[in-house]
């Protein structure tokens, strides 16, 4: 199977804020953020794999700036690191300013997703050739990401951890 780059399932999806999407505050609700991310993230997933993609985890979501009703969000997914069957998606948030049209970092978020064949059975995906700095910053730490992942599910043992023993020797 040829790797492939982060370029090859980068996903963008731009829409608005709504007002049945906010809280009482009038910025945009946290669940309808995470459904945004899901879906770009999924199709990422699905880019890199060509094969049908569940989420297995959400590792990190950070809530960091608000974004208010009537904003213009940008959610930017892509492969970080791919494994066997799992994928790591990073995914980041962009509010972009109405009279500027500058775009600013609102939230990001870490999910893995794993692809499967038509009877959900976890299946083999390409490799992944980080190639921007930025991305081979991802790369490197999505292993130690994925240890802390399935030792928080219980399917794997700290002792096994390596990548996280690591960081504190
Ligand atoms: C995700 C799922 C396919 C994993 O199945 P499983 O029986 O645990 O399979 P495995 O143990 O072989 O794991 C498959 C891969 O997922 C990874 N994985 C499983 N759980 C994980 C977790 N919590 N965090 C990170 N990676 C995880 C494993 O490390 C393995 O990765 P690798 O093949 O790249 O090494 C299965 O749990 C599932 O179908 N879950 C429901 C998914 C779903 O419906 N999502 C929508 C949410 S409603």
């Amino acid at each position: 199977m040829e790797a492939k780059a982060p370029s090859d399932s980068r996903t963008i999806l731009t829409d608005l804020v709504l007002p049945s999407e906010t809280n009482p505050l009038n910025n945009l609700f946290g669940g309808e953020l995470l459904a945004r991310m899901d879906r770009a993230a999924s199709i990422a997933a699905r880019r890199h794999s060509r094969r049908i993609v569940v989420t297995a985890s959400v590792n990190h979501v950070a809530f960091n700036k608000a974004i208010p009703l009537g904003s213009v969000v940008t959610v930017e997914a892509a492969v970080s690191r791919a494994f066997k069957s799992s994928m790591e998606i990073f995914i980041d948030v962009w509010v972009e300013d109405r009279e500027s049209g500058r775009r600013s970092k609102a939230n990001e978020a870490i999910y893995t997703f794993v692809a499967v064949d038509e009877t959900g059975t976890p299946i083999q995906i390409p490799a992944l050739e980080p190639k921007t700095d930025l991305e081979k910053e991802r790369y490197d730490a999505a292993l130690r990401r994925k240890q802390l992942s399935l030792v928080l599910a219980g399917k794997m043992k700290p002792s096994e951890a390596t990548e996280l023993k690591a960081l504190f020797e």
